[in-house]
């Protein structure tokens, strides 16, 4: 069935996927993305998904939410962006972000797409020590 093979796509996807509402808050989050935040979907599921980012993004979410559907006009939807991610430990880490905007059951959802970027920023910092 659809649904079954959606879901399994999405529970071994390599790549973390988190699925907001249109407030930013948390509706979903695979296995992958618990491992890179260091948390579990209880942690995150009915947050705001601004609990998953280090300041000055973490007060600023809700208005690049609120000022995408006032105005239309995308900064990372369809285009993408590399930002800061915050452990639940507290440790911070890069990943590069695509945002989607998915029509689902009446409704407007948007599906996060995080691929870690903690071992290129690395291998990047010790090439620039040796330049
Ligand atoms: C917009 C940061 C996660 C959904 C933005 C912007 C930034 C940002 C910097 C736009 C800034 C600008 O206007 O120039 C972050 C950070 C994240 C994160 C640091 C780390 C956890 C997510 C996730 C989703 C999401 C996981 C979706 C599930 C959106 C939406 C917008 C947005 C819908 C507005 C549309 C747009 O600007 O294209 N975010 N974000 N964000 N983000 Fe996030």
């Amino acid at each position: 069935e659809n649904a079954a093979l959606l879901k399994a796509i999405i529970e071994n996807a390599i790549d973390g996927i988190i699925t907001i509402d249109e407030r930013g808050i948390v509706e979903s989050i695979n296995p992958s993305a618990c491992r890179l935040f260091k948390c579990t979907p209880e942690d995150v599921v009915g947050k705001n998904i601004s609990v998953l980012m280090p300041p000055p993004d973490r007060e600023r979410h809700d208005e690049y939410i609120h000022r995408y559907q006032r105005t239309g006009v995308p900064h990372i939807i369809g285009i993408g962006r590399e930002v800061k991610g915050l452990k639940k430990d507290g440790t911070v880490f890069p990943f590069r972000l695509a945002v989607s905007e998915v029509q689902y059951s009446g409704r407007k959802i948007y599906t996060g797409f995080i691929h870690d970027l903690t071992r290129e920023k690395e291998a990047e910092e010790k090439l620039k020590e040796y330049a």
